[in-house]
Parts: C-alpha cells; sequence; structure tokens
C-alpha cells in the first residue's frame, strides 16, 4: 500500500479513537491530506517522521530511557502512579522480568521465541511467543495491538503517545519488510557461540574502519575508548561481544543519549552491509582494545570468527 496514505489513514484511525493528540512539531510544513482536509475540527495528530525515522527503534528498547514520560517501570508514573501498566483486559501487569522494555518481549533481533532470547539460544524468560519479522499484521494492526495490549503484551497507550506506538510500528514494519537492515543483516544464530551469535560472513572490515571514522569516532575516539558504554566496556570490545544488540544500537542510537543514528543508506541492504561491516572492522582488538584493566575475547572466539584480529 502506499505510504503516504497508510500514514494518514492511521492518523485518522488514531484521531478518531481519541487517543492522545500530538502537537505538531513548530516549523514542519504539511501539505493539507486530501483524504481528510474539510472533515476534520480536531488538532492534526503530527505525522510520525516528525519524531524522526530512528526513533521508533529507541522506543523498542527502552521507551521510558528515551522519552521524558514521567515512567520508571515498578516505580512512579503510568495509569497507576506506580510505574505499573494494565495488560488488555485492564488487569494489572507488574513490570518483573522485563521492565515492559519491547526488546524483553521480542529480544534484540524482533523473532520473540524463534530468535536470540528463544529456548533454544539465549533462553530468556520474557520472551513471547511471537516473531515480529514473521508477523503479517499491517502497521495499523500493530499499533492498535501495541496500544491496548493484550494477555501478554502490555496497554503502550496508557504510558506513550499514539506517535510514538506509531514510530515503533513503523520500525518493526521497517525491519520486517527489508526497507531497513535487520539482525538478519549482521549475524547467524548460532547454539555454541557465546552469546548464541556469529557475525556473517562477506563483510568488508577495511570499508568498516572508514565507516567507524566517520559516523563514530567523532564522539567514541579513534580507539573506541572515550566512553565507558554498557558498564566498562570499549565500544570495541561491545561490538566484540554484543552485536546482536549493537545492530540495533548503530541503526537507531541508544536511548536518551545524543547518540542517534549515525550513518546513511538508502536501501535496507546497503545500511545491512554497512552495519555488518563496521561490527566487522571492530573485531580488531589493537586498533579497538577494551578499556584497561577489562579483559577482552580470547583468540578464537567465535562471534567475530575470522574477523577476530
Ligand atoms: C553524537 C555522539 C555519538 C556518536 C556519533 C556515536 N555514539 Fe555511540 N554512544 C554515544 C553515547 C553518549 C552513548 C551512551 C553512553 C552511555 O550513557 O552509556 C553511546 C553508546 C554506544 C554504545 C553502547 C550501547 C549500550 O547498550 O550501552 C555503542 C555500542 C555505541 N555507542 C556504538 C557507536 C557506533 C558504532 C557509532 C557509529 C556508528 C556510534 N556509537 C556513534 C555517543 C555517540
Amino acid at each position: 500500500m502506499n505510504r503516504v496514505f497508510l500514514r494518514s489513514a492511521v492518523a485518522v484511525v488514531l484521531m478518531s479513537s481519541a487517543l492522545s493528540v500530538g502537537c505538531e512539531k513548530g516549523g514542519s510544513t504539511t501539505p493539507p491530506d486530501p483524504t481528510t482536509a474539510g472533515v476534520q475540527e480536531a488538532p492534526r495528530v503530527a505525522v510520525p517522521e516528525a519524531l524522526g525515522d530512528d526513533v521508533g527503534g529507541r522506543l523498542f528498547d527502552r521507551f521510558y530511557g528515551e522519552s521524558d514520560l514521567g515512567f520508571e517501570p515498578g516505580k512512579s508514573g503510568g495509569p497507576n502512579g506506580d510505574g505499573t501498566l494494565h495488560d488488555g483486559g485492564g488487569n494489572a501487569m507488574p513490570s518483573e522480568g522485563h521492565d515492559y522494555r519491547l526488546k524483553n518481549l521480542f529480544g534484540w533481533d524482533l523473532r520473540g521465541v524463534d530468535g536470540i532470547y528463544g529456548p533454544e539460544y539465549q533462553a530468556k524468560k520474557t520472551v513471547l511467543p511471537v516473531n515480529l519479522l514473521t508477523d503479517s499484521r499491517s502497521v495499523e494492526a500493530l499499533v492498535a495491538w501495541l496500544t491496548n495490549g493484550d494477555d501478554v503484551v502490555p496497554a503502550y497507550g496508557e504510558v506513550m503517545s499514539a506517535e510514538q506506538i506509531l514510530s515503533i510500528a513503523e520500525f518493526v514494519d521497517g525491519v520486517r519488510t527489508g526497507a531497513l537492515p535487520g539482525p538478519t543483516h549482521v549475524f547467524e544464530l548460532s547454539k555454541e557461540a557465546p552469546k548464541n551469535y556469529t557475525l556473517k560472513s562477506g563483510a568488508d572490515a577495511e570499508r568498516g574502519k572508514q565507516i567507524y571514522a566517520d559516523a563514530c569516532a567523532g564522539c567514541h575516539g579513534e580507539d573506541a575508548r572515550n566512553i565507558a558504554v554498557d558498564g566498562d566496556n570499549s565500544v570495541g570490545l561491545f561490538a566484540r561481544t554484543k552485536a546482536y544488540e549493537g545492530w540495533l544500537k548503530v541503526l537507531n542510537g541508544h536511548p536518551g543519549s545524543s547518540m542517534h543514528r549515525e550513518i546513511t543508506f538508502t536501501s535496507g541492504d546497503e545500511g545491512g552491509q554497512q552495519i555488518l561491516d563496521l561490527f566487522a572492522a571492530l573485531c580488531d582488538r589493537t586498533l579497538f582494545p577494551s578499556l584497561d584493566g577489562v579483559d577482552d575475547v580470547p583468540d578464537g572466539d567465535l562471534r567475530c570468527g575470522s574477523y577476530l584480529k
């Protein structure tokens, strides 16, 4: 379906269900919509592009870290004021285990039980039997589902705006249709490798070094050690040990930080190759060492495989 039409259709659906109505960002010029012009009196719902293409992925990662919602799982905010949400039936749903993060429910690879968090791999208790990459529901249906919740998915509409939820659905749709890079561009699932993944073959590490220099070094430094990330990791060590998570960070940025999508691409395949090239480059332990006093991965580590230097 035509994307522009789809967006306005979703906006109309959202408006008619009287969900939270966002203000349009100052300065954006949206042409009048011929399908709804003259019909609506209510303020327009801001088009999702106003949130930026990479916002949905950061909300998928940790929505309350990305956006100032006054929500802290199990602590504060939300419909009950105590950081809990309800399921689709209106029953209180405790935050335990998943903290309502979509990445905890569906995994960093969006594949639910079929993926990296599934029983055959990292076996996380919070993972749901839904593979978002093979799910064939429309974007509108995904929005309604995430807004209202079901038995196992919280009603995110209680805490996120309609445009935020639409951004998440569009992110999922972008990855599953291949318009955006996805996990399948970057790694394969593995029963043997630590953390249950190996980087895909076919990377050009030399090209990856250039991508790192252009897109990352300005903040993370030439040797990727300027900012300690995720505890006491350098970006190099993070990439050598957690590429199943890192692909999503590179694609969308890190919630609540200055890091957004720093690479540019015109197709999912092109962006996916860039991310793979980048991770292959970061497998060089001499160019991108761990932080002082932190052990690096040993020779032969299967995650970087033949890229490990
Ligand atoms: C505008 C500055 C900036 C740019 C450019 C940038 N980053 Fe970041 N990055 C950050 C900040 C800030 C953090 C968050 C550090 C923290 O608070 O833990 C971060 C976090 C990360 C993390 C850790 C995520 C986690 O789970 O903790 C990784 C991995 C990472 N960046 C890799 C990259 C790569 C690869 C690039 C290039 C494609 C890049 N960054 C570009 C600023 C930047």
